[in-house]
Parts: structure tokens; C-alpha cells; sequence
């Protein structure tokens, strides 16, 4: 193996053009292929910059020759050469229009046979990818994925710093949290029995900031949560976590809205038009069925509840009876591209989320198909057909069942007919914030409530005294800031007295003690002198994931876990050793 002695680069590979004509360069980096034509070898050098040609000329250098004669793909090397115009211009790479005609090859590491292709049209399986990811990180699109992330990074860093937020890190040993995803726990040794929790987020942390008089924090900074996993969650993820001092939610939301933007202009070039959309938790369920609605296409929910009451589809009657409700959305224009088949597997959406089917109908030239146009009288259908603005080569689907199930299935399907159509149009961002969300959600089956966002969130200054009265109507002071149908990010306006801050405690159903034992810090904290505050977190993965149209945010993730939450590289979680096990006075029953 040769070294680097004597020898320093002059260049990234893909920063040679034809001006640079004549020159002696040093080039450093793997060879990406090797086309030996006789008497001359083409090999391409790849490093992080791209791609440059080098010539080995037999006729030139007889010995240089037979040396680049052994080269393999992935060998690392070093190359001295002069730039040339080349006979035949590549405009496909940067440095399509020149050549180096080499005088002088080291090489500096032998590969073997890669077991993925290094380049970005590679198609094999994600977990081949992930088990040799320092290969698949050598390619362009994944250098340029986590170079993208850094320069993100840079803006956020910079905004932050010039709107006075001072960038603070807080404990990643911390206390378990009662509320929210499962914990991660690691098990403390010098404290046989207790654990600490890995933060689901710097919650509680920015918040005593605030109490310290920091005004503005920030952090970029790892989260932990143990949830089940999908495209666009990890185990662990990093949040942009902001918290403010002395603000109202049009405070922060503006402030997180201008940061947002600059992101986006300065790093795909695309101008975000401020303010937001701000559109109510309510609307947005009304109307797409999801508190992070897609923007991007139309198809939205109609409630058909008071004109289906006696319609005569018993399905529809005794949802309503109930007190459910029905509802549909019109895929306008498109009834011709949806087969029976095709309508069974919208079905089978809605059934994910909870539906007991999907009741459809397609208005076409020769008038009504439908399985439930039998039940109804021809008053009720064109009622029908007039709420949803149905005309000729439409189709109407419809979910009868309690609210839930109804937004929950609609939701779902409206945006899988979109994909199935392939209408979405990738190159729109339709960014908006979603306000006013419910306080408090109810969970029927532990027969209580859970914070919405979570429990440390302030209510509607109008809603403050439905605690005891009607809390599963009040609203809170929190927003989610939502792009084509993804959470960005979330925050809220918190409470920042502590008696109101136990009346929420409460009202979720912690006890004085319990309330004392998890939260006592805080309750205690809020005695001293506590600003009104307020935040936002964002997705980092999520923000990278959509500004460069990934379907994931493994893609942006240097080391992500597969969806069964192991590394395939490392093999992380992997057995402790028994030593440590004792130490930590750790036994297994299995
Ligand atoms: P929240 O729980 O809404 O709020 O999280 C903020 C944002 O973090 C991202 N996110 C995730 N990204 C990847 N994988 C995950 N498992 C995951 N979970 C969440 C989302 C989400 O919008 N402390 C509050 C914020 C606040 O109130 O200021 C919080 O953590 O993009
Ligand atoms: P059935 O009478 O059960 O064969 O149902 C007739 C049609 O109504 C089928 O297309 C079903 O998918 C649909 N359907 C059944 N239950 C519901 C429901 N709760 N909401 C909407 N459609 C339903």
C-alpha cells in the first residue's frame, strides 16, 4: 500500500473545467469504473465533489500504464496529472469537457467487490443499503442528502442566533416521562432500581430556561421515543426545539414561519408566501378528515348527515342514530379509472382506519351505479349528487360511523384515490398552520384524558374555566405547522401558573402525589417568577425529508434504524454482558 507522502491535493474532482487547461492537479478519491481500451485506460475519480476523467496512455507511460492496469472499482488513490480538453465532451458531468492525463498513480487502498453499487440508481433492498451504509452514503444523491441537512443546519443556526435565541443543550440522562410515547430507559448504576429516561424532547428543560430569565433557546438536538416505527418516524430523530419568552402563539408562529421560509429559499430555491394559511383543528378535520391535511389536491369531506337521515340505507340511518355521521368525498372526474377492484381497495383503506366499508357511487353518462342506490329514493340521490357537486364522471364515497372512524377513513382514502390517480403534484409545498386544537383527548379505553399535545399547554384564555365543567371542549393555545400533509412541527403556548398548571394535572388524572412525585420540579418552579412562554419544535428529518422529495426520512438520516428499531450495520440493540448486567443489578426472566 502507498501513502500520501509528498503529495497534497489540489482539487475536488469536479472542480476542473476548461479553463483550468495546461495545469498540474492532484486528485484524490475512489475510482468509480475503469474502461481499459488497449493502449489508453479511462478512469473515473470519484470523492465527494463528483466525478473527473483520468488517461493512462500507454504510449506516454508504460509503467503508469500497467499500474492503473490493476485498478478495481473503490480503489482509493492519488493522481497527478495535467488537465486537457478531451476529444469526446461528456455533458452529462461537471467535468465533461476535460481530461487529466495522468504522470503519477498511487494507490493508496485496495477494494473488494462492493455489494452494492456505488451510484444513485442503484436498486437494492433497503436493508442491504442499511448493513452497508458507509457505501451507500458514497453515493451523490445520499452525500448530497446529508450535505443539504448541514447546510440546514447553517440557516437554522444563523436565523435563530440573529432573533436572539442563544442555542442551550439539556440532559440526555433524564427522568422517565409519564405522558407521550413509550421511554427509552437506561438503567442507573451508582442507583440500584432507577432509571432514566431518554428525552422524548427537551420539554420541561426549555421551559425552566424560561423560568431562568434565557428568553429565547434553542437546540438542535436528538429525541428519543419508543413508538411504532413508519417512513417518516424514528426511534431516535432530531428536533429544531424553540422556546420563547414574553409571546402570544402569533409570536412564535411568525417567527417559526420566517425560518421556514428562509430554509426553503436558500436551500431548493423555493419562495414560501407568508403568513401561513392558519386553518382551525376543526376546519381542517371537516374538511380532509386529518389535522395535517394535504393541500395539494381537492376531493373533500361533505357531511351528507342531514339529508341521508330516512334515506332508507339502514347502514346510513343507524350510524346517524347513533350519533355518528355520514360523509363523503367526490373523486370528481375520475369515476372512469375506478374498476370494482380498485374501489375494494380504497375499501380496504378505509377499513384500516377503522370503517366497516366503503359505500360508493359512480355517476356516469348512462346515469347511477351504485349497491346502495336501491335503498334510497331518487329525491334522496339527487340531494346527493347537488351537496357533493357531483356531475357526469364523478365518483362518491362514503363512510357511515362514529366522527372518529368517519375523518379517520375519509382522510385516508381521499389521499390514497390522489396517489392511485398520481395527481399530486411533487413540486408544490403547500405549507400551513393548524390551530386550535382540542385540549384534551379522551381515550375510552383507560376511560380518561390525554393531553393533545401534551400536558404542560395552556388553554384558550375563553376556555380557561371548562376544566371541571366540559374539558373535552376546550381548545388549546397549540399549532402544528403542516406541509403537504406531514407534521413539520408542533408547539404551543404553555401554562405558566402553577395552580393552573395541577388543576391540568388533574383534570388528566394524576393524583396531588403523583403530580408532586413527576412533576414537583416544575410546580415548584413556577413559584419563583415565571414568564409567559411559548414554543415550537420542528422535524429536522421531516423538514429534510420533504424538501428534497424523499418517501422517507431514513434517507436523510446517516445512521437510521429499520423499522424494527435495529441498526442493520451494527446490529444495535444488542445483549449487554453479564458483568454489566450485574453491576446494574439487572435479571432476566424469559
Ligand atoms: P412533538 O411531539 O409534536 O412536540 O414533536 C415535534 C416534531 O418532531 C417531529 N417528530 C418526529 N420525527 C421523526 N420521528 C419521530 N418519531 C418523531 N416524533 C416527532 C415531528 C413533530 O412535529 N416538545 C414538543 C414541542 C413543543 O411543544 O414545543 C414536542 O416534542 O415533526
Ligand atoms: P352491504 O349492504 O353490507 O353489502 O353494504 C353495501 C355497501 O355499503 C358496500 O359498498 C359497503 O362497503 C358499504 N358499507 C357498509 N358499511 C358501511 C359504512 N359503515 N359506511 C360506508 N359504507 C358502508
Amino acid at each position: 500500500m502507498e501513502t500520501l507522502k509528498g503529495l497534497k491535493r489540489s482539487n475536488y474532482c469536479s472542480t476542473l473545467r476548461i479553463t483550468d487547461i495546461d495545469k498540474e492537479v492532484t486528485l484524490m478519491g475512489w475510482i468509480q469504473k475503469s474502461r481499459n481500451l488497449g493502449g489508453l485506460i479511462f478512469a473515473d475519480i470519484r470523492d465527494t465533489s463528483g466525478l473527473c476523467q483520468v488517461v493512462f496512455d500507454i504510449n506516454i507511460n508504460k509503467e503508469l500504464f500497467e499500474k492503473a492496469e490493476t485498478l478495481g472499482s473503490e480503489y482509493v488513490v492519488a493522481v497527478k496529472g495535467i488537465v486537457k480538453e478531451r476529444q469526446a465532451k461528456n455533458p452529462n458531468i461537471e467535468t465533461g469537457d476535460i481530461e487529466i492525463i495522468a504522470n503519477e498513480l498511487r494507490i493508496l487502498n485496495t477494494s473488494e467487490t462492493p455489494p452494492i453499487y456505488i451510484k444513485d440508481d442503484d436498486d437494492v433492498s433497503e436493508s442491504l443499503r442499511l448493513k452497508y451504509r458507509y457505501l451507500d452514503l458514497r453515493k451523490p444523491k445520499m452525500q448530497n442528502n446529508l450535505k443539504m441537512r448541514h447546510k440546514v443546519c447553517q440557516i437554522v443556526r444563523n436565523f435563530l442566533s440573529d432573533e436572539n435565541f442563544v442555542e442551550i443543550e439539556t440532559p440526555v440522562l433524564a427522568k422517565p416521562t409519564p405522558e407521550g410515547a413509550r421511554d427509552y430507559l437506561v438503567p442507573s448504576r451508582v442507583n440500584p432500581g432507577n432509571f432514566y429516561g431518554l428525552p422524548q424532547s427537551p420539554q420541561l428543560f426549555k421551559q425552566l430556561l424560561m423560568v431562568s430569565g434565557m428568553d429565547r433557546y434553542f437546540q438542535i438536538v436528538k429525541c428519543f421515543r419508543d413508538e411504532d416505527l413508519r417512513a417518516d418516524r424514528q426511534p431516535e430523530f432530531t428536533q429544531i426545539d424553540c422556546e420563547m419568552s414574553f409571546v402570544e402563539m402569533e409570536d412564535v408562529m411568525q417567527v417559526m414561519e420566517k425560518l421556514i421560509q428562509k430554509v426553503f429559499k436558500e436551500t431548493i430555491n423555493v419562495d414560501v408566501a407568508l403568513p401561513l394559511q392558519r386553518m382551525t383543528y376543526k376546519e381542517a378535520m371537516d374538511r380532509f378528515g386529518s389535522d395535517k391535511p394535504d393541500l395539494r389536491f381537492g376531493f373533500e369531506i361533505k357531511d351528507l348527515s342531514p339529508i341521508v337521515q330516512k334515506c332508507g340505507f339502514s347502514v346510513f340511518e343507524n350510524a346517524l342514530e347513533s350519533g355518528g355521521s355520514v360523509r363523503a368525498i367526490n373523486v370528481n372526474g375520475y369515476e372512469s379509472q375506478f374498476t370494482r377492484k380498485n374501489i375494494t381497495e380504497l375499501e380496504n383503506v378505509a377499513k384500516l382506519f377503522g370503517a366497516k366499508g366503503l359505500a360508493w357511487m359512480k355517476i356516469t353518462g348512462e346515469g347511477i351505479s351504485s349497491p346502495i342506490a336501491k335503498f334510497m329514493t331518487e329525491e334522496t340521490i339527487n340531494n346527493i349528487i347537488s351537496s357533493m357537486d357531483a356531475k357526469a364522471g364523478d365518483l362518491i364515497l362514503f363512510v357511515a360511523d362514529k366522527n372518529t372512524v368517519v375523518f379517520n377513513a375519509l382522510g385516508h382514502v381521499r389521499i390514497e384515490a390522489a396517489k392511485k390517480l398520481d395527481i399530486i403534484d411533487k413540486d408544490a409545498f403547500n405549507f400551513l398552520y393548524v390551530t386550535e386544537f382540542p385540549l384534551f383527548e379522551f381515550d375510552e379505553e383507560e376511560n380518561r384524558y390525554f393531553s393533545m399535545h401534551h400536558p404542560f399547554t395552556s388553554p384558550l384564555d375563553e376556555d380557561f374555566d371548562k376544566f371541571e365543567s366540559d374539558p373535552g371542549s376546550m381548545r388549546a393555545k397549540a399549532y402544528d405547522m403542516v406541509l403537504n400533509g406531514v407534521e413539520l412541527g408542533g408547539g404551543s403556548i404553555r401554562i405558566y401558573d402553577s395552580n393552573v398548571q395541577s388543576t391540568m394535572f388533574k383534570a388528566l388524572g394524576f393524583s396531588e402525589e403523583e403530580a408532586q412525585n413527576q412533576f414537583g420540579f416544575l410546580l415548584d418552579a413556577f413559584k419563583y417568577g415565571t414568564p409567559p412562554h411559548g414554543g415550537l419544535a420542528f422535524g429536522l428529518d421531516r423538514i429534510m425529508m420533504l424538501l428534497l422529495n424523499l418517501e422517507s426520512i431514513r434517507e436523510v438520516i446517516a445512521f437510521p434504524k429499520n423499522q424494527n428499531a435495529v441498526c442493520p450495520l451494527t446490529n444495535a440493540p444488542g445483549k449487554a454482558d453479564p458483568k454489566s448486567l450485574e453491576e446494574l443489578n439487572i435479571k432476566f426472566e424469559i
